[in-house]
C-alpha cells in the first residue's frame, strides 16, 4: 500500500511518516515544496528505506501531481502541506492563499481525476484526507462548550480563513463528485521537530539563550494541547475507519493558558537544565503587544472521535512537554542549522 503524503518534511507530516513507516506495511511518497518550514533533515533516518520517496514540489502543480498519482498509485492522499503560522498570515497572507486554498483546490482536482479512472475496487478503497485545524470554529468564550463537528465556521485570522476555505472545497468534492474524503481538525501540536517559530519551541529556545519569553498580551488566551504522535495516530484512525464525507475533531482534553504553558516549560527547563544563575527561567517571561485579532479560546470535544473510532491521547501535557524539552535539549545541530537564515529575518521582523 502507498499512501502520497503532501508537506512530509514539515512539523507534523515527519512525525507522521516517520511513525507509518515504522509499520513496516506501507509505502510512503512525500511531496513538499521545501519552503521555509520544510526541512529534508527532519526525516534524515528514513531517507534509505525503500518504502521512502521523495519529490520536491508544490502541491500547486497539477502536472506533478498528476505524474505522481499516476506513478505511484496511492492508495490515499494525506494532505498536510500548508503554510502554518498565524503570524505569518498577518503579515504576508497571500502565500497561505496561494497554497491552502488554490494549491489544496489543484490537488484535490488532480485526486478526484484519478479517482474517477480507479477500476471499482481501488476506487473504493481510496480516501484523500485533510489535516486541518480548530482554528476554523473561531473563538470561544471562557464558559462556551468546546468545539464539536457541528460548529459553524468562523474563522478569524488569514490562516484559519484559508484553511476554512480548504475544508469547504473539501466537503464539496465530496457531496459533488463523489470524492471519498475525510477531514480532521485538530487542535494545537507541539512535540519534536515543531519550527521554532510556534510558541512552544520558541520559548524554548528563548529560555535556553537567555532570551526574553514574548508572551502576547496578558498571556489569558487558552489553547487545547495535543502531543505530536498522538495526533499522528489520529490521522491513522481516521484514515482506516473514518466514514467517508465525515470531519472528526481531534484534540488533547488540555486546556491551558498561554502563560501557564510557558510557566510549566520553566520549570521543566528549571529540572532538566538549570540556568548558570541558578535563577529560575521565569523571570524571562516579559508581556509583549498582543497578535491583532488575537483569538481568546480554542477548546475540542473530541467525543465523536473516540466514541466511533475508539481513539484518544496517550500524552498528557506533563509527559509531552517532558518529552519535547528533552528533544530539544539534545537536537542542537538541528536547532542550530533551522535557526539560520529565513528564521532570523522573522524573528527580527517579528519581535524587533
Ligand atoms: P509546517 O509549517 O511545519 O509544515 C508545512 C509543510 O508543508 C512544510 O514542510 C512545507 O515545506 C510544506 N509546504 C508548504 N507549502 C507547500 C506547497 N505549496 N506544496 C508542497 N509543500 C508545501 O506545518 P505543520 O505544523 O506540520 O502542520 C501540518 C498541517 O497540519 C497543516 O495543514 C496545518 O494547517 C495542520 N495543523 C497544524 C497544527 C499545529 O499545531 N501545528 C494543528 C492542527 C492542524
Ligand atoms: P502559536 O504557536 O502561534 O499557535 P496558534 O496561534 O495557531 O494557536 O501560538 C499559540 C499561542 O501562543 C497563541 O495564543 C499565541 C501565543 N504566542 C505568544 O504569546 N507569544 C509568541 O511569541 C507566540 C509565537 C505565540
Amino acid at each position: 500500500m502507498t499512501i502520497l503524503v503532501t508537506g512530509g518534511s514539515g512539523f507534523i507530516g515527519s512525525n507522521f511518516i516517520r511513525n507509518v513507516l515504522l509499520l513496516g506495511n506501507v509505502s510512503i511518497v512525500n511531496i513538499d515544496k521545501l519552503t521555509y518550514a520544510g526541512n529534508s533533515e527532519n526525516l534524515s533516518d528514513v531517507e534509505g528505506s525503500r518504502s521512502y520517496t521523495f519529490v520536491k514540489g508544490d502541491i500547486g502543480d497539477s502536472g506533478l501531481i498528476n505524474e505522481l498519482l499516476i506513478k505511484h498509485k496511492p492508495r490515499a492522499v494525506i494532505n498536510f502541506a500548508a503554510e502554518s503560522h498565524v503570524d505569518r498570515s498577518i503579515a504576508s497572507p497571500e502565500d497561505f492563499i496561494a497554497t491552502n486554498v488554490v494549491g489544496l483546490f489543484r490537488l484535490l482536482n488532480a485526486s478526484k481525476d484519478y479517482w474517477s479512472d480507479l477500476g471499482q475496487k481501488d476506487k473504493d478503497v481510496f480516501r484523500f484526507l485533510q489535516v486541518s485545524t480548530d482554528e476554523v470554529y473561531g473563538s470561544l468564550d471562557s464558559l462556551d462548550p468546546a468545539f464539536s463537528e457541528t460548529n459553524r465556521f468562523e474563522p478569524n485570522s488569514p490562516y484559519s480563513a484559508s484553511k476554512a476555505a480548504a475544508d469547504h472545497l473539501v466537503r464539496a468534492y465530496h457531496h459533488t463528485y463523489g470524492l471519498p474524503t475525510l477531514t480532521t481538525n485538530c487542535s494545537n501540536n507541539y512535540g519534536p521537530f515543531q519550527f521554532p517559530e510556534k510558541l512552544i519551541p520558541l520559548m524554548i529556545l528563548n529560555a535556553l539563550d537567555g532570551k526574553g519569553l514574548p508572551v502576547y498580551g496578558d498571556g489569558q488566551q487558552i489553547r487545547d494541547w495535543l502531543y505530536v504522535t498522538d495526533h499522528c495516530d489520529a490521522i491513522l484512525s481516521v484514515l482506516n475507519k473514518g466514514l467517508i464525507g465525515e470531519t472528526y475533531n481531534i484534540g488533547g482534553e488540555s486546556e491551558m493558558t498561554n502563560l501557564d504553558v510557558v510557566r510549566k516549560i520553566c520549570d521543566v527547563l528549571d529540572e532538566l537544565r538549570p540556568s548558570s544563575s541558578g535563577e529560575s527561567y521565569e523571570h524571562l517571561i516579559e508581556y509583549v503587544t498582543d497578535r491583532p485579532g488575537h483569538d481568546r479560546r480554542y477548546a475540542v470535544d473530541i467525543t465523536k472521535v473516540k466514541k466511533e473510532l475508539g481513539w484518544a491521547p496517550r500524552q498528557s501535557f506533563g509527559s509531552g512537554i517532558k518529552k519535547t524539552i528533552q528533544w530539544y535539549l539534545d537536537n542542537q545541530e538541528w536547532i542550530d542549522r533551522v535557526r539560520s537564515g529565513a528564521y532570523r529575518e522573522w524573528v527580527a521582523k517579528q519581535y524587533g
